[in-house]
């Protein structure tokens, strides 16, 4: 079987997205830097924050001793620390994985209307009908999903690691279904043999870059290298050097030796690999537009929804901001995130070998 597509579900056309913020929002979060950071020394809370996060927030993660990840490492971080109080500067998802990973902890975010175009591509009522359909496939959901579709799947697993649990998954013979990004689906079945029924969801920021215009862009830059996020179109993928979460590209980059790269990802992916690497030269690959619009600009809109105001509101009143999930669905949800923290962990010591 290889890659089947599953259809009959609902996957968005379009996606109400948050407006940008203005040029005065972003002065507006440069000066509530000194603010931000005193209230989170006092409240001794730990600042979690996603590369796509705006740099300001990045610095504000670096300067309060906060830890800046992908969402593996985001989700590890907040099961590891002590602290009582995580800011998630991310998006919903990563906010619910850190609630379910740690219940007793106060889990709060700028905003809570940080949604992500595949959590919303995944509705949990139609992953329970493709589940009776196929009842002997094993579920594994990508992390950018709800709490509800996790709780509803045998293993979660980030961008990071989904070749690994394809391939050892593989070994067991049985089919999968992979929700919900299709990219990184048949990304997951070309390398690893699996036979997957795969969902047709997308991100709209990797969805957007484009592989005819970036075959120009390498031709101009000839000694460039194409770092490209899996949730890229398989035409886009197929261009790269190489393939990779938001830590693997930036460890590239930072390891490579290369001096120009291209990089498909998310944009403020930018602010890390140039403090790594402050020689290299960066180049944004090239997105698709509509009417001469791009629609996302390599530039995810719910994460800019993370802005130092928000932060400190949420600091300041909890209420609005604060992630809690429904009890009976977080345990559910804790077993498959568990078993991929688990995995990761076997997988770096050597324990597993895939
Ligand atoms: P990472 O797991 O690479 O951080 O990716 C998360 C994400 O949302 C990518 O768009
Ligand atoms: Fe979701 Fe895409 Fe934004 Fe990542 S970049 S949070 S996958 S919409």
């Amino acid at each position: 079987m290889a890659l089947k597509m599953i259809d009959g579900v609902f996957v968005p056309e379009k996606f109400e997205l948050p407006p940008r913020p203005d040029p005065a929002q972003q002065r507006q979060d440069a000066e509530l830097f000194a603010e931000a950071l005193e209230l989170i020394r006092e409240r001794k809370a730990l600042l979690l924050a996603h590369y796509y996060t705006s740099e300001t927030m990045q610095k504000l993660c670096e300067a309060s001793g906060g830890f800046i990840g992908d969402s593996l490492e985001l989700a590890r971080m907040g099961s590891e620390s002590p602290s009582a109080l995580i800011i998630l500067a991310g998006v919903r998802f990563m906010g619910e994985t850190a609630k379910i990973l740690s219940p007793d902890k106060r889990v709060v975010m700028p905003s809570l209307k940080a949604e992500c175009s595949l959590d919303l591509c995944c509705q949990a009522e139609d992953l329970a009908r493709v589940k009776s359909a196929h009842p002997e496939a094993v579920v594994v959901a990508y992390a950018n999903t709800s709490a509800a579709v996790k709780a509803q799947s045998d293993w979660i697993v980030t961008s990071s690691l989904a070749v690994e649990l394809g391939k050892y998954l593989s070994k067991s013979g049985r089919d999968i279904i992979w929700v919900p990004d299709r990219h990184l689906g048949s990304y997951i079945a070309s390398l690893s043999g699996a036979d997957l029924w795969c969902w047709p969801g997308r991100c709209i920021v990797h969805d957007a870059f484009e592989a005819n215009a970036l075959k120009f862009v390498m031709q101009e830059h000839p000694q460039a290298k194409v770092l490209v996020h899996p949730e890229a179109s398989e035409e886009v993928v197929k261009l790269a050097h190489f393939v990779g979460s938001t830590s693997q590209i930036l460890n590239f980059a930072k390891t490579d030796g290369g001096k120009e790269f291209i990089i498909a990802t998310e944009r403020n992916i930018f602010y890390k690999i140039s403090q790594a690497c402050p020689e290299v030269k960066l180049i944004e690959a090239p997105v698709a537009s509509r009417s001469g619009y791009c629609i996302s600009c390599a530039n995810c809109p719910w994460m800019e929804l993370n802005t130092l105001a928000g932060l400190i509101a949420a600091l300041k009143e909890p209420e609005g901001h604060e992630v809690f999930v429904d009890e009976e669905v977080r345990v559910k949800a804790l077993p498959p995130l568990k078993r991929m923290l688990e995995f990761s962990a076997d997988l770096k010591a050597g324990r597993i070998v895939v």
